[in-house]
């Protein structure tokens, strides 16, 4: 029998939410203050680069506080930024370098410099940026020289937050107002965060816009747990049979809830309590109790509510009775693995009937995991997924490199050990 899951858990906080915290406290007048802030080495990497550019940022943890000069107050780096494995930070930090008056150059590890960047040089080159890949293959390193942009109305072929935001982000550079429509929702925090810190930006269903200068004035923001880490512990909790947690302080913002209507629908037991506001996000508690859980569709505009959670949905989903398909989610193929590969590789590998399709997979559940050397690469998603998929394993399951979960959740292994009371 495998062990259940008890007890309470805090989340770090957002990861998404973090990095726009450091973007936006460099960017505004005065003090910002971070709480609840992502030690992970993705939000890490923000900050550096930042610092690069002259902002000075002090951390302490989980407290951050950023000394911002206003939207011309960044400086000039003397060397090419770096943004790790973080393609948040390479999208976003991008609009706020076009805007500038000074040139600069930005790359990352190996995996961002296989990551697409032509979703966002595209639009921004509409806008008058000149920015180039260096390689001229659409990806980083990127090279970025100064001038005057102007606003657009942009029609983005891609439900994503990352493009959405970069071009917003321009927008406060441009001359005239800047618009992005989207074909689905992506999450909302560049929006919400933007709003409170003093930009004028209206949203109008899948339309948002952005007038350019604003004063941007530092703020305190408390930043809420990554609903994309609790994901691990609705998971397991859910499949491991007798168990039942509370994950405290989890950011329920409906840009970001599809892992809780998807969970449902299969048969989870979460429950929500103490509902409420933090820094202009909703945040709740979950009450997560094992249910039996059966297959489900996961598709359409609900993709972009879920999509770093569909590594350990596909994890559920080989728990559950039955079939389950995943479709319309050809953006996998771009995260930091392809996720659709590294799902049906592993997936297989325990012993579980699974089948890779173009922008998903099916997935017939029930099978008994056996253990499996696992290939993350280096993937913090595919190895937490793994790391719970252990739990349940007949056998050892070995993966090749465990502690890049440090890259959204440094303490993971910690959490899992607490949670099974260990
Ligand atoms: C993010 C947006 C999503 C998500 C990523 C973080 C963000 O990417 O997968 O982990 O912080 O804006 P896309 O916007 O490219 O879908």
């Amino acid at each position: 029998m495998p062990q259940s899951l008890h007890g309470r858990i805090r989340i770090p906080g957002d990861k998404s939410i973090s990095h726009r915290g450091i973007m936006l406290g460099s960017i505004a007048r005065g003090m910002t203050e971070l709480f609840g802030f992502l030690d992970g080495a993705d939000c890490r990497s923000s900050i550096a680069c930042f610092r690069q550019l002259g902002v000075d940022i002090i951390q302490d943890g989980d407290h951050i506080r950023i000394l911002g000069g206003g939207l011309h107050g960044l400086q000039q780096p003397k060397e090419i930024l770096n943004v790790g494995n973080s393609g948040t930070t390479a999208r976003l930090m991008s609009g706020i370098l076009a805007g500038q008056s000074f040139p600069s150059s930005l790359t990352g590890d190996a995996s961002i410099q296989r990551r697409p960047m032509t979703r966002i040089i595209d639009p921004l080159h509409a806008m008058g940026a000149r920015i180039r890949s260096r390689r001229d293959d659409g990806c980083a390193p990127l090279d970025i020289e100064p001038s005057a942009l102007r606003g657009i109305d942009y029609l983005s072929p891609l439900a994503s937050a990352q493009v959405k935001s970069s071009v917003l982000l321009a927008g406060l550079y441009a001359q005239g107002k800047t618009s992005v429509t989207e074909p689905a929702k992506s999450r909302d925090h560049s929006e919400r965060m933007l709003r409170a810190f003093g930009a004028d930006l209206i949203e109008d269903g899948l339309t948002v816009s952005i007038s350019p200068n604003p004063d941007l004035t530092g703020q305190k923001i408390h930043v809420p747990g990554d609903i994309s880490s609790a994901a691990y512990w609705i998971a397991a909790a859910s499949i491991i049979p007798g168990s039942e947690i509370i994950i405290e302080n989890v950011n329920i913002n409906p840009t970001r809830d599809g892992i809780l209507h998807i969970a449902r629908a299969m048969g989870a037991d979460i429950e929500e309590i103490n509902p409420h506001t933090v820094s202009q996000e909703p945040v709740a508690d979950l009450f997560v109790r094992s249910a039996e859980l059966h297959g489900t569709r996961v598709d359409g505009p609900i993709i972009p509510r879920l999509i770093d959670e569909i590594p350990v949905i596909a994890l559920m989903a080989a728990c559950a009775e039955g079939e389950t398909t995943i479709a319309d989610a050809h953006e996998l193929r771009v995260k930091e693995s392809d996720r659709i590969e590294s799902m049906v590789k592993n997936l297989s590998a325990m012993g579980v009937s699974v089948t890779g399709t173009d922008d998903g997979m099916v997935i017939c559940g029930g099978a008994s995991l056996r253990g499996a050397d696992i290939v993350t690469c280096h993937d913090h998603r595919i190895a937490m997924t793994f790391a719970v998929a252990s739990l349940l394993a007949d056998g050892p399951v070995h993966l090749d490199d465990p502690d890049c979960v440090s890259v959204s959740y440094p303490g993971f292994y910690r959490s899992l050990q607490l949670l099974l009371g260990q």
